[in-house]
C-alpha cells in the first residue's frame, strides 16, 4: 500500500506558528524525506496518508530555532548530540563568531585568548576549512552547522605578531584562506575587534578581507571594537567597513555595557534603524543582562559583579564571585584575576531595560552566544529560547509569540542566507520544533545553568524526530548548511 501512505510523518491539528511573523494558523504539517511536503488546514489530510502521525493538538509547531550566534565549533564534533541546543528546539547553529573559528588553523602552541573558548592547541587541527566539514560530515551533528571564519583564527594562522595591523603580504595570505573557505562551504566572515588578536586591524584590513563575500552572498558579523563608552563609533565603523566591502553587516550580541552606559540603546537602536534605511544590516542578541567570555584582568573595573566561569589555574573557583575570591585571598580583583588565568567570567554588565529594547526592535534576531566548553557556563547556553519564548514573548508580553519566533527563524535564515530554512512551507527542510506555549520556560540560571529547558515536545532535524522531552539520546541528523 505504498500510494496510501505518501507522506512519512504527519503532525496533526497542531498550532503553526510559521516564521515568517504571520499569525497563528490550524494546520496539518505533513513530511516526507528531509523535506516538508504539505502544509494544509486541519483535517485535511488523512492519518492514513503516512506511515506515521502524532497528534499535536494545544501544542505550536514551529521551524526548528537558528542560534545565529554561538561558539559551537569544537561542540558540534567532540559532543556531537548537542543537548543544549536541541533541547531547547534549536536545529541549526552558526559557528565561528566573534573573530574565531576552529578553522582553517593548526597550533604549536596554546591557543591565545579568546581562542582558548573553543579549546586547546589539539582542537586546531583543521588546516582548511574542507578538512573541518569533512569531519563534520563524518560525525553528524545533531544539529545543522553554518560556519562563519574568524578573522582572529587567520590572522594567528598567517602573521607572526597580531600585535600590528597585517602588512600586504600578510593580508594576500588571509585573503586566499578566507575565499577557499567560502568556496568549500563557509558562509561569511567575523570579527572580533575588541579582543587583542584583532584589535589592531583597521578597517582597512577588515574590509579588505570582508569584501570578499559580496560576490559569493556571504555575510560579514562583527564583535564590535567597543561595546562601552565608544558603542556609537564602533556602529559607526562597522557600518562603512560594510559599506565599503559591499557586504550585509550583522552586529553581534548588542549590548551597552557598563553601568555608565545603560540607558543608551536609546541612542543605538535609532542608529542602527537608519543605517537599515540604505545597507543591509542586522544584529543579535541574548535574553539576559550579563554577558560572558574570557577573564581579562584588563577588563576587570570593579564596577560590576564578575562571576568565574572557569579557570585552568584554579578550576575550583568556577561558580563563584571574583569578589568573595579576592576577598578570602586578601587582593585586589584584578589580581585575583591574574591568579585565575587563564579563566572565562560571567559579566553583569547589562541593563534590564536596554535588554528588554533591544530584544523588541525589529531587526533584532536570538543568538545564544552560549560557551559550551566552561565547567559553569552561563544559563544562556541551555535557556535563550525558552526564555524569549517564554519569559520574555507570554510573561512579559514584550511581543507576540508569532515575532519571537520570527526573530529565532524566518528573519535569521533570511540574514545569513539559508534560504530553504526557518519557515514552515512546502518544500522548505523539515526541520520543526513543537512546544506547549503555555508552558515553555528556560530553567537554566546562574547558580545551575546546565538545566534543560521545559515545556517543549520534540525536535525534528532534517526531517528526523532527533529528540522527544526528557531524553538524552539524540538521534543526529544536522549538515552542513551553505549559502543560498
Ligand atoms: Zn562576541
Ligand atoms: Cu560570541
Amino acid at each position: 500500500m505504498p500510494d496510501r501512505a505518501p507522506y512519512d510523518l504527519l503532525l496533526r491539528s497542531g498550532t503553526v506558528i510559521d516564521g515568517s511573523g504571520a499569525p497563528r494558523v490550524q494546520a496539518d504539517v505533513a513530511i516526507l524525506g528531509d523535506r516538508i511536503a504539505a502544509v494544509a488546514p486541519t483535517g485535511s489530510i488523512a492519518p492514513a496518508q503516512a506511515r506515521e502521525s502524532i497528534d499535536v493538538s494545544g501544542r505550536v509547531v514551529a521551524p526548528g530555532f537558528i542560534d545565529v550566534h554561538t561558539h559551537d565549533d569544537r561542540a558540534v564534533i567532540d559532543g556531537p548530540d548537542m543537548l543544549p541546543k536541541i533541547s531547547q528546539g534549536v536545529t541549526t547553529v552558526v559557528v565561528g563568531n566573534c573573530g574565531i573559528s576552529l578553522s582553517p588553523l593548526t597550533l604549536d602552541r596554546a591557543p591565545p585568548p579568546p581562542l582558548n573558548l573553543l579549546g586547546d592547541q589539539s582542537a586546531y587541527e583543521f588546516p582548511s576549512f574542507a578538512e573541518y566539514r569533512a569531519r563534520l560530515n563524518r560525525v553528524v551533528p545533531g544539529v545543522n552547522v553554518a560556519a562563519l571564519i574568524g578573522h582572529s583564527s587567520l590572522r594567528i594562522g598567517t602573521m607572526a605578531d597580531v600585535g600590528r595591523k597585517a602588512n600586504g603580504g600578510e593580508i594576500d595570505a588571509m585573503r586566499r584562506l578566507l575565499a577557499d573557505s567560502l568556496d568549500q562551504g563557509a558562509i561569511g566572515f567575523s570579527t572580533g575587534l575588541y579582543y587583542k588578536p584583532n584589535a589592531a586591524a583597521d578597517a582597512d584590513e577588515v574590509a579588505a578581507l570582508a569584501e570578499l563575500l559580496a560576490d559569493r552572498g556571504g555575510v560579514y558579523a562583527t564583535h564590535m571594537r567597543d561595546e562601552h563608552d565608544k558603542v556609537l563609533d564602533s556602529l559607526e565603523e562597522s557600518f562603512s567597513t560594510a559599506r565599503r566591502a559591499r557586504v550585509p553587516v550583522v552586529i553581534s550580541h548588542h549590548k551597552c555595557a557598563g553601568p555608565h552606559n545603560w540607558g543608551r540603546s536609546r541612542e543605538t537602536l535609532p542608529v542602527i534603524e537608519a543605517a537599515s534605511k540604505t545597507q543591509p544590516v542586522g544584529l543579535d542578541a541574548y535574553p539576559y543582562t550579563a554577558g560572558s567570555t574570557v577573564l581579562d584582568p584588563d577588563h576587570v573595573t570593579g564596577d560590576i559583579r564578575i562571576m568565574v566561569a572557569w579557570s585552568k589555574a584554579k578550576p575550583e573557583m568556577a561558580g563563584r564571585d571574583l569578589a568573595a575570591i579576592a576577598a578570602e585571598w586578601g587582593c585586589t580583583e584584578k589580581e585575583a584575576a591574574v591568579r585565575l588565568h587563564p579563566a572565562g567570567a560571567i559579566y553583569f554588565q547589562m541593563d534590564e531595560a536596554d535588554v528588554r529594547r533591544i530584544l523588541a526592535f525589529p531587526l533584532t534576531m536570538i543568538g545564544s552566544d552560549g560557551l559550551p566548553h566552561d565547567s559553569h557556563p552561563h544559563p544562556r547556553l541551555w535557556g535563550t529560547f525558552p526564555r524569549v519564548l517564554g519569559h520574555y514573548s507570554r510573561d512579559l508580553g514584550l511581543f507576540p509569540l508569532e515575532t519571537a519566533v520570527h526573530k529565532m527563524t524566518g528573519l535569521s535564515a533570511m540574514r545569513f542566507n539559508l534560504p530553504d530554512r526557518g519557515l514552515v512551507r512546502e518544500g522548505h527542510a523539515a526541520d520543526l520544533v513543537v512546544f506547549d506555549p503555555a508552558h515553555i520556560a528556560d530553567a537554566a540560571t546562574f547558580e545551575a545553568p546546565k538545566t534543560p529547558s521545559r515545556g517543549l515536545d520534540f525536535v525534528l532535524v532534517n526531517g528526523r524526530l532527533s529528540w522527544r522531552a526528557g531524553e538524552t539520546e539524540v538521534d543526529r541528523a544536522g549538515r552542513l548548511l551553505v549559502r543560498g
